[in-house]
């Protein structure tokens, strides 16, 4: 009951509208000192006294104190030059601010807002996301937007945005769902072009899902967009064995070779998730290999806990350290009636899950990545989208991953990834607010 009040007020959200960019610093102040963000940009001094009282708040919850210091003074810094603040209310929307999590919050329907770009409107989309293309009929799932509990979203401003890139490469590196938000940031900051072909992919292919990598060029910004395509970050390995029969192991203690020619990558989103459950259990047997060694069979966490640690020593190792580097967390799926590829279905559903007791318990891959990423030297921001995800059952393709003539009955269906327009715009958005906090020449 409670949460369905929840979902239908739009009104109640406007209670929040007066907190402004400030709220936005000291959430994500408060996010990234979790991580662990490396001292660093000692130079400025915190110019708001609430910063100083946040600080000390903290202290006592937390180990990670000596590095706070600086990541509040460097996002005070930030702040001054980075944001339009005139509706922020200083020391007065403290007590809300400072326990403000971008991504605890709910869908709120808005009459008002619309999908970043419009249905059908944008060409880059895969026709297996494009639900509009293949004929979905309803649009309430167009018209939710996220809404953090304790502040304001800045809207998204794709010039804006595309300003603070300019010059710069962003990478996407992980899965196919890293690939539908790759597709659906093109597609936002797209909207605020004016002459569209000044936006085009490089090598001129737009076979999205069958190559390993793309990368958009908005020439007027010369700024790249890229997307690497590594469903474990680790390296997966085909070969021969001596019968001749064609076999894969993931080699748990190495990261993807590819991955290297893009550590120096101005922004890089990693993710990896699913293909560690995509799997029936027998294909783990003898695939799991460090060194020379293959592992009869090994429990999934633990592969994926060696196969995270290998991509912490290699960020460690290798980032830049102006490189801003991002991990998405894990995208809920909704398969209803069976698993992904055993008759599995979300069709029909049109509306998000409203009864907070019906959501998925925080997965167990996320707390294996927490765990690692707090080991890390470097900072490593966390987009913590999977109980926002976890909300959407109506977001997902279902049989709209194909055209009517494609579609046949019993057909696989897509519970897994989203319509774009949809859900990933959700995820730019928190992106958008998280750069715009924390990047230090935007406009
Ligand atoms: C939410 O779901 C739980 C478990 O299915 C049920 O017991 C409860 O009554 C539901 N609450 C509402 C408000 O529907
Ligand atoms: C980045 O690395 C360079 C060279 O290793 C170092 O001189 C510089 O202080 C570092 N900058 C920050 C912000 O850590
Ligand atoms: C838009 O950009 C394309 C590609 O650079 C160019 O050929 C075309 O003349 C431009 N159109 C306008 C109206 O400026
Ligand atoms: C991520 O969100 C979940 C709720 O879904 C929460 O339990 C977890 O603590 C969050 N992690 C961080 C680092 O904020």
């Amino acid at each position: 009951m409670e949460s369905s009040r929840k979902l239908g007020s739009s009104h109640h959200s406007k209670s929040y509208a007066t907190q402004g960019c400030f709220t936005l610093m000291i959430l994500i102040t408060s996010a990234l000192f979790l991580f662990n963000f490396p001292p660093s940009d000692h130079a400025a001094s915190p110019s708001l006294t609430s910063t100083k009282i946040l600080a000390s708040r903290l202290h006592s919850a937390s180990n990670y104190i000596s590095s706070l210091s600086s990541i509040v003074a460097s996002s005070a810094r930030f702040l001054s030059g980075s944001c339009n603040c005139s509706d922020a209310q200083g020391e007065e929307e403290e007590e809300d601010v400072s326990s403000c999590d971008l991504f605890d919050g709910r869908w709120v329907e808005d009459d008002d807002s619309k999908p970043l770009y419009k249905p059908g409107s944008c060409p880059f989309i895969d026709d297996s996301f494009n639900c509009f293309k293949n004929g979905r009929p309803d649009s309430d799932y167009l018209r939710l937007r996220w809404k953090p509990s304790g502040c304001k979203l800045p809207r998204f401003d794709g010039l804006k945005m595309l300003k603070m890139l300019r010059g710069k490469r962003l990478v996407f590196v992980g899965d196919s769902l890293n690939r539908n938000m790759w597709e659906s940031l093109i597609c936002s900051l797209r909207e605020s072009l004016v002459n569209k072909s000044r936006l085009f992919e490089v090598s001129g292919h737009y076979e999205f899902k069958t190559q390993g990598y793309h990368s958009f060029m908005f020439k007027d910004f010369q700024c790249s967009i890229e997307f690497l395509k590594s469903p474990f970050l680790v390296q997966q390995r085909q070969f021969s064995d001596m019968a001749g029969v064609q076999r894969e192991t993931l080699r748990l203690d190495k990261i993807q070779t590819s991955l290297t020619e893009y550590r120096d990558a101005d922004i890089i989103i990693f993710n990896t998730g699913h293909w560690w459950t995509h799997q029936n259990t027998n294909k783990w047997n003898n695939y799991f290999q460090e060194g020379k060694h293959v592992f009869r069979s090994m429990a999934v966490a633990d592969a994926y806990t060696k196969a995270l640690k290998t991509w912490a020593k290699w960020v460690d190792a290798n980032i830049k350290n102006h490189t801003r580097v991002f991990f998405r967390g894990y995208s809920a799926s909704h398969f209803k009636g069976g698993q992904w590829n055993s008759g599995g279905s979300c069709d029909g559903e049109t509306r998000p899950i409203r009864n907070e007791s019906h959501l998925a318990p925080y997965p167990w891959m996320m707390k294996v990545l927490e765990s690692v990423i707090a080991e890390m030297k470097t900072p490593v921001l966390y987009l913590n989208i999977s109980r926002m995800t976890d909300y959407r059952k109506d977001g997902h393709p279902s049989i709209f991953k194909q055209s009517r003539r494609q579609r046949l009955p019993g057909m696989i269906q897509d519970c897994s990834h989203w319509c774009l327009p949809g859900v990933p715009d959700a995820w730019n958005e928190l992106l958008y607010a998280t750069l715009l906090i924390s990047h230090p020449n935007s406009p």
